[in-house]
């Protein structure tokens, strides 16, 4: 059986995450979504445990998708650990731009040396979800855009309160 794995900070998931799970399921037997610690990252929008919640929500009632073909869980060390724990035999990012690549590639060559094993596979972003990121996404909570054609419908109302919830308790700090 081919596992592979996705990880990603998923603060919040995207419609061009959601893009990449399902063009990945579609590529192995059983794809694990890990909601993973990027350390150059503040603390976020979401929880770990409530980031697993909202993609559990998006895959849900997706036809291939199905728990058992893709579950969702987290993880709060290396991803290379993880793999070898979950017996997974490759790691699938998504590519936005040039401005991902870098990145990306110092990541996957430092886990191959930590763990040849793993392969990395990079799958090019959908046109439609390039300029698409979950930064961009809280940008547009904060200032109350149409958040349906950026993040799966099941988790908007989810991203607006939190963002409504933030807003009243940065309001009134100070
Ligand atoms: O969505 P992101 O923030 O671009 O995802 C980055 C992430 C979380 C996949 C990356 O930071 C990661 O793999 N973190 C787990 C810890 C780890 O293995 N770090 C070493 C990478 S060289």
């Amino acid at each position: 059986m081919k596992r592979a794995i996705y990880p990603g900070s998923f603060d919040p998931v995207t419609l061009g995450h959601l893009n990449i799970i399902k063009r990945a399921a579609a590529m192995f037997d059983e794809l694990i979504v890990c909601v993973s610690v990027n350390s150059s990252k503040s603390a976020g929008l979401f929880t770990p445990e409530e980031r697993v919640e909202l993609l559990r929500r998006a895959v849900r009632d997706i036809p291939g998708l199905e728990r058992g073909r893709v579950e969702v869980d987290s993880s709060p060390g290396l991803l290379v650990d993880y793999a070898k724990a979950h017996g997974a035999k490759a790691a699938v990012k998504g590519l936005r731009a040039v401005s991902d690549f870098e990145q990306e590639v110092q990541m996957a060559v430092i886990n191959r040396k930590l763990n040849p094993r793993l392969e990395t596979m990079f799958l090019a972003s959908s046109d439609k979800y390039t300029y698409l990121s979950s930064t961009v996404v809280k940008e547009m909570a904060r200032y109350g855009a149409d958040l349906g054609e950026f993040v799966p419908r099941e988790i908007v109302d989810a991203v607006n309160q939190r963002m409504r919830e933030l807003e009243g308790t940065e309001g009134k700090e100070g």
